[in-house]
């Protein structure tokens, strides 16, 4: 797998926190506001708050940025170019960086496109999520499917590289609608597709309406149907998935997620974001305040948001490397584990887990989950790490 050399990788990401309307289904740290944004306001307590968090991580070349939401295509192109200036004031950046933004693909956000691209995003992620109207209604989106598909065109021709997100296991998604929606999202896609399950998040109005039995989910045999449909689809169209939910061409993976899963080194700016930040040695867990004024009252007071700085010991250490790594079919190198944690996984339970299909060790001593494990993987980490 390609993307920056691991040795050196390291990551910034910047959280904007605010969107048009929320989505029934999502969690994410995300907030509509009915007043305009002080978006030259938020962008000084960005630019300050990347001082701030560059002081603590000095010597290092950024190789990725990914600027997430939110909706992170509501700011105007000179608030990205703010944010990016201020990351390139403060910290190396290195010449093949990556940049990408997050976008929603309504008409008016891909009028912006073009501003991004003078402002050095060279990659989008547009939130497509289904193809046809009543599945976007249903999931509550402001977006029409030949809008959506539109903005994916401009992004073809505006950035290198773009990606786009579809959600599936939609309620009533029959494997046979997934496989033909599949297909024509891989004719639209160039490198890269992230295809997510729908999770009912705690929380959610699709969480209550789950719990009353008014929002029906694939049960888990359809569910692993549509999971089998996604990788047999992918595969034959030489997309493979590199992690759980996100499939590219070999050499186009994002390399800014490959940082999170390969247990690499991160900042995160802006309200909500976490970071993992080595310091004289130590692996520092990192997060800022969530509720946006409130970050902003703090970075301006202080210079920066944060709300948690927690110091991870060697075992925690260890298995957050298991936990995010074995999310990638390139799967962990055991060895570093045992470097992290100062024991080695259990030979035996990773013969039970081998016998039952779950993982692989390979030649060059890789341990990778199958894809028969991959839908049990919460199970298969707990399992190893134990
Ligand atoms: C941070 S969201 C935001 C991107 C952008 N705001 C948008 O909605 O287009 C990133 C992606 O997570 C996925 N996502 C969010 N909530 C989800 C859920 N409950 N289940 C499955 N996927 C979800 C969606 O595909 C979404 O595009
Ligand atoms: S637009 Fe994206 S981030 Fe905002 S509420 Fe919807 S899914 Fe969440």
């Amino acid at each position: 797998m390609s993307g920056a050399d691991p040795a050196t990788a390291f990551g910034v990401y910047v959280h904007w926190p605010f969107c048009l309307s929320k989505c029934p289904y999502c969690d994410f740290n995300s907030h509509v506001r009915h007043a305009p944004i002080d978006e030259e306001r938020f962008a000084r307590a960005f630019a300050r708050e990347i001082e701030t968090t560059a002081a603590r991580s000095r010597g290092r070349t950024v190789s990725s940025i990914f600027l997430g939401g939110g909706t992170p295509s509501l700011m105007q192109p000179q608030t990205v170019g703010a944010i990016l200036d201020a990351i390139g004031k403060h910290w190396g950046v290195g010449g093949d960086v990556e940049v990408t933004l997050e976008a929603n693909p309504t008409s008016v956000e891909a009028t912006r496109f073009r501003g991004y691209r003078a402002a050095g995003v060279n990659r989008v992620s547009l939130g497509v999520q289904a193809l046809d109207d009543p599945s976007l209604k249903a999931l509550g989106r402001l977006h029409t499917a030949r809008e959506a598909l539109d903005a994916v065109a401009i992004a073809r021709s505006v950035f290198g590289r773009y990606s786009f997100d579809l959600i599936y296991a939609r309620p009533d998604q029959t494997p046979v609608m997934w496989a033909e929606e599949l297909q024509r999202a891989i004719s639209e896609a160039v490198e890269h597709l992230s295809l997510y399950q729908l999770t009912i998040e705690e929380g959610t109005p699709f969480f209550g309406l789950h719990t009353a039995g008014k929002l029906k989910t694939p049960n888990e045999a359809i569910a692993r149907a549509l999971y089998d449909v996604t990788q047999e689809i992918c595969t034959r169209h030489g997309l493979p998935a590199y992690e759980v939910s996100n499939h590219a061409r070999p050499g186009a993976e994002c390399r800014h997620n490959l940082v999170y899963w390969r247990g690499e080194e991160y900042a995160g700016i802006g309200p909500g974001a976490h970071g993992r930040l080595d310091i004289d040695g130590i692996r520092h867990a990192i997060a800022t305040e969530k509720r946006p004024e409130a970050w902003l009252m703090r970075v301006e007071a202080t210079g920066d948001g944060v709300v948690a700085d927690d110091l991870l010991n060697s075992e925690e250490r260890a298995d957050e490397f298991l936990l995010m790594g074995l999310r990638l079919r390139e799967g962990i190198d055991p060895q570093r584990y045992a470097a992290l944690s100062g024991r080695s996984l259990d030979p035996r339970r990773i013969a039970i887990l081998r016998d039952e299909g779950a993982i692989t060790i390979s030649t060059d001593g890789r341990l990778r989950v199958t894809q028969d494990g991959f839908p049990v993987l919460d199970a298969v980490v707990a399992d190893l790490a134990a």
